[in-house]
Order: C-alpha cells, then structure tokens, then sequence
C-alpha cells in the first residue's frame, strides 16, 4: 500500500505548520493573569451547590462503581483549566467572502468587499468542482474552472465540493476573495431506491418510531471541562431541552479510535486488532452507517481534520467514503490550499472551523428534513490541543442546537453531543480532579419530548441511566434499538454480544462488565492514604518508579532521566480487601507515586507494589504522562517518545 500513500507526505509536507501544531501537547503552567477575574466572576454565576448535590447523589446510588466526588466548579479548578474564551472568529483576517450559495446558486455579493477590503476593485469570478478520487480517501481531483461570472452562476447537480476564486482585474494573480463550500446534493434519482428500504424496514420489522440520528462529537472533552466552559450550551441541554446528562458515561480507551470503534461499529480495538492493522483498510469494520443506509436513511461523516483525526491517525485510510455524504474531499482541498487553514485549524479562510461543519449538517437536515437521516460530525480542531478554551465555540454550538430547535430537527431527532474521551495530559489531567476528569468524557441525549412522553418506561429508563456507569458499547446497541425501535424491548436484529442499550434499564456494573479497561475506569477502588514524600518509604518507591521510567527510554535517543521532584505518593488499600491476595503475599503493599523527571520536567504517575520488609518491589504496567512534550524535540513515535526527553533538545530545563 505504499504508493498509494505517497499524497499523505505530500500534503503533509504542504501543511507542515498545521502538522507541527497537531503533534504538539501542552505542558506550561500559565500564571494567573489579570483576565482570569472574568473566570472568577463567571463562576460565580453558576449554581455549584447544585452540581454538587447532584454528583453526590450519585455517590449514594451506586455499589459496584462508586465515584469520587469531585468538584467541578471548585476555584482552583476554574482558575486552572478555564480559558475566558470571546467567540471564535476568522473574518477579521482574512479576505473577505463575497459569494455564497443559495439553492444552487452561486452568487456574488459585493457589497461584502467594501468595509473589509476598502477600494478593492472586483471584476469577476471562478469556480470549479472538487471531488474525492473513486477508491482512495488521499487524492482529490479538481474540475476545469468555470467561466468568469459577474453576479451569479447556476450550479450542476454534479457540484458537491466547490472552490470559488474572485479577481480585482483580469489578472488572474489579483484574488480578493477565496472560498470553499460543502453542499448537500439531493440526489433525486435515488429516492425510489431509500423509498423502498425504508418500505422494507417497514414491512419486516414494523418499527414503533423513525427518529432521525444526529450525533456531534468534541475531542478529548470531559464532562466536567464541558460544563466549565461551554456554560451557554451546557444550560440549554439541562435546562431548556431537557437533554439527559450520562454523569458516569466511561471510555474504552484513551484515544478517539478506541471509542468511535465501539460506539459506531459495536467492535472493541483489542477484537479488531487481532485480524486488522494500520496498513489495512478500515472499511471492513463493520460501521452502523451500513445498518442505517440498508433501513433507507441517508447518512453523513464529517471529521474536520482530515489528516490526523480519529480514523486518519497514523496513516490509516477507508477504500470507500463511510456515508453517502463525507465531505472529506473538500477538507482535503482546504488544507492543500497554501494559508486557507488557519490558527491550527481552527479557521478555514474567513470562516469558523465550528461554524463551516455546523451548517453543513445543518444543510443537510434541512435538505431532507422529511426523510429519516443519520448523521455524525467529529469536531477534533477547537479541543485536540487544548480543551481550557473550548469556550470558543460555545456559542456556535448553541446556535446549532437552537437553530435545530427552530427548524423542527429537535422534534423528530435523537441529537447526541459527547466527547470520545477526557483529557489524557494537561492542566485538567495533572489537577487533583484530574484522575476522574481524563476517563469522564461528555454525553448528553437529547429526544423529542413527544417521544419522551409516549414512552415512559424509556424515559425512565434513561433517567435512571444517568447515574450508572455506561459506555460507546451501550450508546451503540441503543442505536440498533432505535433504528427498529421497539419501545422499551429489544429490536429484533443482529446485535453485538457487548453492551446493553441505554433505553433498557441499565444494572449496576463494574467497569470490566461494561468493557472499560482497569486503566480507563473511574470507579474509585482504592482508599487513598498519603504518605509523607520526605519519608524513606516514599523515596524507595519513587527511585522504583524511575528506575521502570528509565528502563522504557530509549538508550541512543534519550537523555538519561533523573528524579526532579516527587510530587505525591498514596498508600492504596483496597475498598473491597482481597484476602486471598493478602494471604498470598502478607506485608506488600501498594503505593501510587506521582513524580517529575529531569531533564524536561516531564511528569508520571505509576503504581508500585513494594514490601518494606523484604524489599520486594514490583512496578505496574501503566505508567500515565501526565504532561507531554510540547516544545520539545521529538525523536521517537508518539508511545514511545512519551518516556523520552530526545538528545539535542536545546529546550530550557525548566518549565
Ligand atoms: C499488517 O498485515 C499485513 C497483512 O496481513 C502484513 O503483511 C503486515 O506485515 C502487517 N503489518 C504490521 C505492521 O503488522
Ligand atoms: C496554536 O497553537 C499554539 C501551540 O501552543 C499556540 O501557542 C497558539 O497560540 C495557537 N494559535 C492560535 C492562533 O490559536
Ligand atoms: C412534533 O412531532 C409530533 C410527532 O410526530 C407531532 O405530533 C407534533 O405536531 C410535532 N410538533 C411540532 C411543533 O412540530
Ligand atoms: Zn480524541
């Protein structure tokens, strides 16, 4: 597979700035500043104690996963990993978009060029259609320009991706505007076919209800970081909508891949590593898309980063689009567009990253608002790199949801807004709430409230829901529920053997029976005790930790690690004792160690069993970065680099 490869390089090469930032994590610690005090007052204005009654609430009702409680609202906390985050803009710099399309047309408008471009003279326009190479997600290809056109210009039903160029004069160098549009092609032609598998659907199955699936998802936000700093849409979830808040929804892993796998084909990473890997294509995973687009609705993807978001990661790649609408190919276009994308991908020209892919859902529920439709758009630019300003887009968001509301989407959707997993690094990952916060990501469900009304026993299935510990696999098999909805009974189709549906009611579990690995689970096992870091004890366990840190560095690449701080250690004792365990090995004791290392102050946490007695020791597996390298040299693969501080890094040794 390797020729046809060759475009990532080559794109990557185009992008290099973007690519840099993408790869980069954060580590600084940013002093308070005199901006914070808007955090402050802001703060304030939230209801914590009610956040708080809620969460112990939780506390109280479960056995099998119990949480710690953890406030999200605490100062420290808001001060910490709150950004006052003014709404994203990209218009002030950028030329100004002066045309637009409106039912296939495209139109000029050029009262637009007068207050950004001052005297910019305009004589015509161009366009040309952009689409994505048959069999291989990499390439696109460009259609001939149009003709010039002065005022407007219909467009063919084969314009799905467009690129539009507007000159001051004939010179074809002189560009004052540039601009890029996904549109939603009805597709006539094919409603005989969706017709009569929505008839089939129909016929066989007889589902109880046709709900369309609107799902929005947000890189690495946690439920908690989400209700900081997207306080506008958070209420309007809770308050006006009446959305349901899944407060103990886990994760299956760390990364997007890891969760959009369960949740959107019902296959863990693990099953599917054993008989596939990254040089492969992903098409063979069997994607929910398939079970919508056979019970004739229209389906559409969208990731906005096209090289490096959750299925693009490290060079993997789809032979076929995953939906009949994926506009991927324009992303493509955008980024190979020398300066089109913009503030890591935050602005594409003149446009909101946020806004760009909200309209084009929205387009597309509005183009089929009375066919059933399935749509997921990932949103990876505004948080990947760092989520304390993901403020940015919360009014964007907002709109979206209001707009559905207006427009009548709310009434006959599912709209589901969630996050594939919390913060792995950074400020949110390294404060005390952190361990909670990283593996509690956001999910919120929001249905039509007729639906909720007829349905009772579902509601109150849901509502009870949001108290226990649910995961992707269960949102996943909720969906299949839906699709051939049955009230609150299973639908009769195939299922995967994992994971319940959240419209049943849900036992309590622990996180190895809903599939969440030990290491992601924030089910509280431990009392944690602390021990005094000056102690003896807390030295011996902090060098064994190194000494594990030193062993995974790279000898040739990597300066050799020293202790720089130990930061905390804990005795863990077991909430349950395990007295088999105890029997078998009398005295050994388990401690969790937080340190930094130097050079590069990176900082861990492990754990470390170890009897004071017998000086046995024995480091566990799973070692956290809790920061990572930004500014640094990297000379490793990401796993790898995460335990090295690379030769010739002329970075600062201090923070
Ligand atoms: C991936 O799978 C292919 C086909 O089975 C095999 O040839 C290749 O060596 C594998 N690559 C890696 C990196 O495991
Ligand atoms: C892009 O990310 C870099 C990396 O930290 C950051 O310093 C910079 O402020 C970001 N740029 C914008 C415009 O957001
Ligand atoms: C919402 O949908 C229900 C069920 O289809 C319908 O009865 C009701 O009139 C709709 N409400 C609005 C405001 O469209
Ligand atoms: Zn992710």
């Amino acid at each position: 597979m390797k020729t046809p490869r060759n475009p990532v390089v080559l794109l990557t090469l185009a992008v290099g700035g973007i690519v840099v930032v993408y790869l980069q994590f954060n580590i600084c610690h940013r002093q308070p500043t005199a901006g914070d005090e808007k955090v402050t007052k802001w703060h304030k204005n939230v209801p914590s104690e009610q956040w708080s009654k809620d969460n112990l609430k939780v506390q109280e009702s479960v056995e099998k996963c119990q949480v710690e409680f953890v406030d999200p609202f605490h100062p420290d906390i808001v001060q910490l990993v709150v950004r006052p985050a003014p709404t994203l803009r990209c218009d002030l710099n950028f030329l100004p978009e002066i045309t637009m399309v409106e039912s296939r047309q495209l139109k000029v408008d050029r009262t637009k060029l007068r207050g950004s471009t001052g005297h910019a003279t305009f004589s015509h326009c161009r366009y040309r259609n952009v689409a994505g190479k048959p069999e291989d997600d990499m390439k696109i290809v460009f259609s001939e320009w149009s003709e010039p056109f002065r005022s407007s210009v219909r467009l063919g039903e084969d314009s799905e991706f467009i690129h539009v160029n507007c000159f001051s004069d004939s010179k074809e160098e002189n560009i004052i505007s540039k601009s890029f549009f996904s549109l939603v092609p009805t597709r006539r032609h094919l409603d005989k076919l969706y017709d009569v598998k929505l008839n089939k659907r129909r016929v066989k199955y007889q589902p109880r209800e046709t709900l369309n699936v609107v799902i929005v998802g947000i890189d690495g936000l946690s439920r908690h970081q989400f209700m900081r700093t997207m306080p506008k849409t958070y209420k309007y979830l809770t308050r006006a909508l009446g959305s349901f808040d899944f407060t103990m929804q886990g994760q299956h892993g760390d990364n997007t891949f890891s969760n959009f796998l369960p949740l959107l084909s019902g296959n863990l990473e693990s099953e599917v590593k054993e008989w596939w890997n990254n040089t492969q294509p992903q098409d063979a995973f069997g994607f929910m898309f398939d079970d919508f687009e056979k019970a004739g609705f229209r389906t559409l993807y969208s990731e906005d980063n096209p090289l490096y978001s959750g299925f693009y990661w490290g060079d993997r790649f789809f032979i076929n689009p995953l939906t009949s609408y994926w506009n991927r190919p324009l992303h493509l276009a955008m980024v190979a567009e020398r300066g089109f994308v913009t503030r890591n991908g935050s602005c594409l020209g003149p446009q909101t990253i946020s806004e760009f892919q909200l309209n084009y859902l929205l387009d597309f529920l509005n183009t089929f608002h009375d066919k059933p439709v399935f749509a997921v758009s990932f949103f990876d630019a505004i948080t990947h790199y760092e989520t304390a300003s993901a403020g940015v887009i919360d009014e964007h968001l907002f709109n979206f949801y209001k707009s559905l509301n207006r427009k009548g989407h709310l009434n006959k959707s599912l709209v589901i807004l969630l996050s594939d997993h919390g913060p792995r690094w950074g400020k949110v990952r390294q404060g005390p709430n952190g361990r909670v916060e990283s593996r509690n990501p956001l999910l919120f469900l929001t249905f039509p409230s007729w639906f909720l009304q007829k349905y009772k026993t579902v509601e109150e299935n849901l509502r009870a829901n949001t108290r226990v510990l649910t995961s992707y696999l269960d949102a996943h098999q909720m969906l299949l529920d839906l699709l051939y909805f049955q009230s609150a009974q299973r639908a009769p189709i195939q299922r995967s053997p994992k994971g319940l549906s959240m419209l049943e009611k849900l036992p309590q579990r622990t996180c190895d029976e809903a599939y969440i690995p030990e290491h992601q689970c924030f089910c509280k096992k431990w009392i944690e005790t602390p021990i005094d870091i000056s102690s003896r004890l807390a030295r011996d366990v902090s060098r064994f930790l190194l000494l594990e840190i030193k062993s995974r560095s790279d000898k040739t690449e990597c300066e050799e690690f020293s202790l720089g701080e130990i930061l905390t250690v804990h005795l863990l004792t077991a909430q349950v004792a395990d007295q088999a365990e105890d029997k078998k090995h009398p005295g050994r004791k388990l401690y969790q160690v937080r340190l930094t290392t130097r050079p590069g102050l990176a900082s861990f946490e492990g754990k470390v069993h170890y009897n004071s007695v017998s000086k046995y020791y024995k480091v566990e597996k799973e070692i956290e970065r809790l920061n990572l390298f930004r500014g640094e040299r990297e000379c490793l693969p990401t796993r790898r680099q995460v335990y090295c501080y690379c030769k010739g890094n002329n970075r600062k040794y201090d923070n």
